[in-house]
C-alpha cells in the first residue's frame, strides 16, 4: 500500500484521487459497522480489480476443519471462523449497456470520506467509461445503530455528457466464500430464495453450527429527488437474486437508487420467522426513509461521542488518529448483547478468525468501562461467565480436575478453537486476564456485587487451576509453573514465567480475600458457591501454600525479575543493534532464530508491572522498563500502548509520545504492513488507554482516581470524558495546567499528582 495518502482531517478519514493499490487498504480502514454487523467497505458496483469483499455478522460463525502438520492430543477438531455473509451491498450499473467498473474506466474526482461523527461513509467520482460516456456517482452508506439489523445505501448517477440508458442492478449474493477457509469449503445453505414487489429475501443456514440468516434488500428510486417507480425483471440463480431496472436518463437529471438492507439471524428470531421479521425491519427503513434514517444515525453518534470523544488540539493526525480508534471500537462492539465479543478484526477482516482472545479482558474492558454505562463491560465479563462450563470442559480434557477452569486462548462459544501446541496448552496466562478483568472491574464501578453474584464462581474455578497447574520444586522449596508460553510470543515452552507466575500468585491471592469477605458478608451466596463448586478448606489451605511459596526468577546484577528462567543466558543485543533490513523479526529470521534470540514480542514482564503498578516502586518500574524495552520488538499490535503507558509513568514522556504514535496511527498509516487484511481492532482500545492512563494519568486504586497529567510537546491541549461511576468527569490538559469538570449531580474525589481535589457538579476546577 502507498503510506500516507490517509488526509489528516479531525472528524473524518477522507481519501482522494483514485489509487488503484490501496484498493484492499481502503476496504478495511472505510470498513462500517454497528455492532450487531460489519462491512468492510467494498464498492457497491462492479469491481474487476483486486478487492477483498467482506462482510460480517455478529455472532455467526463456522467450525472450519483444523489444519496442522502433526496432531497433538488436545488440540480442538476446528478453528471457528467468523463468517463472510451473503453480500447485500451489490448495486450492479450499466451505462447505454456497458458495465460501470472503475478498473476499467478512466476515474477522476474520486474521494472516499468516512465521516466518523456521524457514522456515515460517502464515496463520489466520476468516471469515463471506455466508450466515452462520462458520469457523476454520490453514494452513501451506513449500517443503522438505532436498527441495528439494517442498513442503508443512496446511490446517484448523473450523466454528464450524454442522454441515455441507465441500468440498476441491486442483487443479494450468497454464494459468498471465506477467504481463510482451510479445505476451500463453502460454509452456507441456500434454503429460500423470496421475492415480491422491490424486495428480495435470501435464507441461508451455517453448515455445522446450522445459524439461519435471513439477507435482504428493499429498494426504491427517485429521479431529481422525486420519487418514482420501475418495472423490474427478476435474474435469479441457486444463490443470488438480481432486479434489473431501467430508465432513460438526461444529461445533467440524476438517478438514485435506495437500497434498505441487512441481516436478522437466528440469534435473535425463530428460524421460521426470519423472512418476516427481515420485511418488518426493511419496511420500517424505508417507511422513515434515508434522510431521517441518517438523521437519526447522526443523533446516535453524537450520544456516542458525547462521553467518549477525546479532543487534541495542535496534533491533526492524532486527533484524526484517536477518533480513528474510538471510532472502531464502538462499530465493533456496543455492549447490548453478552453473548458477543471483540475480535481483534473486528468486522474488518477475517484473520484471527472474529474470535474473543484474552484481548477483550486485558485491553478493552477499560475501555467500554469508562466510556459507556457499567451494564456494557458486565455484558463482557457474563460473556466468560456464560461459557465457565465449557472452560471446566476445556481444563478436564487436559487433565486438570475438581472443576479447574482453563479459559480458551481463542473462541466462539466457550470451546478452545487454537491448535498451535505452543499457545493452545501453553499460552495459560490468558486465564489471569479473566480473573483480572473481574478485579477491574470491580474496583473501577464500584459494583462489588458482581463477585458474590457471579464472579467469585470464576475465580473459584480459575484459583483451581493454577493450583493445579503449579509444581512444588524440592529444590527450590518453592512452587514453580513449567512449560508456559508468556505473552512474549517470541519464546516457548519457558519456565516460571515472571508474568504468569505473579498473575498465578495474585489470582489465588484475590479469590482468597474476596471468599473471606463473602463469608462475612454475603452469607447466602457464599453457602451457595460453596455448595456450587464442592470448595473445601484443604483446597483453600493449597491455594495459600502455593501462592505464598510462588518462585520468580530475579536477578540481582540487573535489579530485575527475569522474564523467565535463564533469561540472563541469551546474548543481551539491543533492538537499536538490528539492521532495518532484518526487521520485522518474525518475517524476516527462522523462526528457531527468533525463540533463541532476546527479542521480546509484547510486554511480557512489563505487562505484569502493568497491570499490579501499584505493587511496586516506581523505581522498580524504571528498571524494568530501562532492562526490557531495549529488546522489545512489538511485533504484536498489543504492544506499543502499554509500553506507552509506563513511560508516562517514568516521565520518559518523548519516548511515551513515539510509542503513543504507534499505536494510534497504526493502521492508518500501515506501520505493520498488513491493513489490507482488516484493522486491529483490540489495540484500539490500547490507543485510547495510552492517553487516558499514559499522558492523563488516570488510575483507580483502593477506590481512589488520580491523575498525573503531562502533555506532549507536539500538543497545545487535550481532553477526554471518563465516567465514573455514574459521574462524567471531563479532564483538559495544556501547557499552562489542568481543568475538571463534572456533569453529574454528585460531587467527585479524584487526587491530582497526588494532591486531594473534590469536583462539585458543573463546576470548573482549574489546576
Ligand atoms: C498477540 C496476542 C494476541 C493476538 C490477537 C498476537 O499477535 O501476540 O497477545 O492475543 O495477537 O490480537
Amino acid at each position: 500500500m502507498n503510506k500516507d495518502y490517509i488526509i489528516p482531517n479531525e472528524w473524518s478519514i477522507v481519501e482522494e484521487g483514485f489509487h488503484i493499490e490501496n484498493i484492499t487498504a481502503s476496504e478495511s480502514i472505510f470498513s462500517i459497522g454497528n455492532g450487531a454487523m460489519g462491512q468492510r467497505a467494498n464498492f457497491e458496483e462492479t469491481f474487476s480489480g483486486e478487492t477483498f469483499q467482506g462482510s460480517y455478522v455478529g455472532g455467526v460463525y463456522y467450525p472450519d476443519k483444523t489444519r496442522v502438520g502433526w496432531w497433538k492430543n488436545g488440540y480442538p477438531e476446528y478453528f471457528a471462523k467468523v463468517l463472510n455473509a451473503p453480500n447485500w451491498i451489490g448495486i450492479n450499473v450499466n451505462i447505454n449497456g456497458k458495465a460501470l467498473d472503475l478498473n476499467t474506466c478512466k476515474v477522476s474526482e474520486f474521494k472516499r470520506e468516512l465521516n466518523m461523527k456521524d457514522g456515515v461513509l460517502y464515496r463520489s467520482f466520476i468516471a469515463e467509461l471506455p466508450e466515452g460516456d462520462q458520469i457523476k456517482v454520490n453514494a452513501t452508506r451506513f449500517l443503522s445503530l438505532d436498527f441495528d439489523e439494517a442498513g442503508a445505501i443512496e446511490y446517484s448517477v448523473t450523466p454528464i455528457n450524454f442522454t441515455g440508458e441507465i441500468e440498476f442492478i441491486p442483487y443479494i449474493d450468497a454464494g459468498i466464500m471465506n477467504e481463510d477457509t482451510n479445505y476451500d469449503e463453502f460454509f452456507w445453505e441456500i434454503l429460500q430464495i423470496q421475492e415480491e414487489k422491490n424486495e428480495a429475501y435470501i435464507l441461508s443456514k451455517t453448515l455445522k453450527t446450522e445459524f439461519h440468516v435471513c439477507t435482504g434488500m428493499q429498494i426504491t428510486f427517485a429521479l431529481n429527488n422525486h420519487f418514482i417507480t420501475l418495472d423490474k425483471e427478476v435474474e435469479k440463480s441457486e444463490k443470488r437474486i438480481a432486479f434489473k431496472y431501467k430508465s432513460k436518463v438526461k444529461q445533467g437529471d440524476t438517478f438514485t437508487i435506495y437500497k434498505y438492507g441487512g441481516y436478522v439471524q437466528s440469534m435473535n428470531h425463530a428460524n421460521e420467522e426470519l423472512i418476516s421479521e427481515s420485511k418488518k425491519v426493511l419496511q420500517k427503513a424505508k417507511e422513515i426513509g434515508f434522510d431521517d434514517l441518517i438523521q437519526k444515525q447522526k443523533d446516535a453518534w453524537e450520544k456516542i461521542w458525547a462521553t467518549s470523544d477525546i479532543i487534541i488540539e495542535g496534533d491533526i493526525k492524532a486527533q484524526q488518529a484517536i477518533r480513528f480508534n474510538i471510532f472502531q471500537l464502538n462499530q465493533t462492539y456496543s455492549g447490548e448483547d453478552s453473548r458477543l465479543n471483540i475480535g481483534p478484526k473486528g468486522f474488518t477482516g477475517e484473520k484471527y478468525g472474529g474470535s474473543t482472545y484474552w484481548d477483550t479482558e486485558a485491553y478493552c474492558i477499560p475501555f467500554y468501562m469508562s466510556t459507556k454505562d457499567k451494564s456494557v463491560a458486565k455484558n463482557l465479563l457474563l460473556y466468560r461467565y456464560n461459557q465457565l462450563d465449557r472452560a471446566i470442559e476445556n481444563a478436564g480434557k487436559l487433565g486438570f480436575k475438581n472443576g479447574a477452569a482453563l479459559y480458551p486462548m481463542v473462541t466462539m462459544n466457550g470451546e478452545e478453537c487454537h491448535n498451535e501446541w505452543e499457545i493452545t496448552f501453553e499460552e495459560i496466562h490468558r486465564n489471569g486476564a479473566m480473573l483480572y478483568a473481574i478485579y477491574n472491574y470491580v474496583n473501577y464501578t464500584g459494583d462489588f456485587q458482581y463477585i458474590p453474584e457471579f464472579g467469585m464462581e470464576v475465580m473459584v474455578a480459575i484459583s483451581r487451576f493454577w493450583q493445579q497447574r503449579a509444581t512444588f520444586s524440592k529444590v527450590k522449596d518453592q512452587y514453580v509453573i513449567l512449560g508456559v508460553t508468556g505473552p512474549n510470543e517470541y519464546e516457548n515452552n519457558v519456565n516460571n514465567n515472571f508474568y504468569t507466575n505473579y498473575l498465578a500468585k495474585w489470582c489465588m491471592e484475590y479469590t482468597l480475600k474476596n471468599l473471606d469477605i463473602l463469608q462475612e458478608e454475603y452469607h447466602d451466596d457464599f453457602k451457595r458457591i460453596v455448595a456450587k463448586t464442592n470448595l473445601n478448606q484443604l483446597e483453600l489451605d493449597q491455594w495459600k501454600e502455593v501462592s505464598e511459596k510462588m518462585y520468580f526468577s530475579y536477578s540481582k546484577e540487573h535489579n530485575v525479575y527475569l522474564q523467565q528462567d535463564g533469561f540472563l543466558d541469551k546474548e543481551l543485543i539491543p533492538v537499536s543493534n538490528l539492521p532495518r533490513s532484518e526487521r520485522p523479526i518474525n518475517q524476516k529470521w527462522s523462526w528457531d532464530r527468533i525463540l533463541r534470540s532476546v527479542y521480546i514480542k509484547q510486554a511480557d514482564v512489563l505487562q505484569g508491572l502493568y497491570f499490579f503498578e501499584n505493587n511496586f516502586e516506581t523505581k522498580t518500574i524504571e528498571e524494568h522498563f530501562d532492562f526490557y524495552e531495549p529488546f522489545t520488538v512489538h511485533e504484536s499490535s498489543l504492544s506499543p500502548c502499554v509500553h506507552s503507558i509506563l513511560a508516562c509513568k517514568i516521565d520518559r514522556l518523548e519516548k511515551a509520545y513515539e510509542l503513543y504514535l504507534r499505536t494510534a496511527r497504526l493502521d492508518l498509516d500501515d506501520y505493520n504492513h498488513e491493513v489490507h487484511e482488516g484493522l486491529h481492532i483490540t489495540s484500539m482500545a490500547g490507543t485510547w488507554l495510552s492517553i487516558v492512563q499514559g499522558f492523563g494519568g488516570m488510575r483507580n486504586f483502593d477506590n481512589k482516581l488520580s491523575f498525573a497529567p503531562q502533555i506532549p510537546k507536539k500538543w497545545k491541549s487535550y481532553s477526554f470524558k471518563i465516567n465514573y461511576r455514574g459521574a462524567i468527569l471531563k479532564m483538559y490538559k495544556d501547557h499552562e495546567g489542568n481543568k475538571f469538570t463534572n456533569e453529574s449531580e454528585a460531587p467527585v474525589d479524584i487526587l491530582v499528582h497526588g494532591k486531594k481535589v473534590t469536583v462539585s457538579p458543573n463546576e470548573l476546577v482549574t489546576l
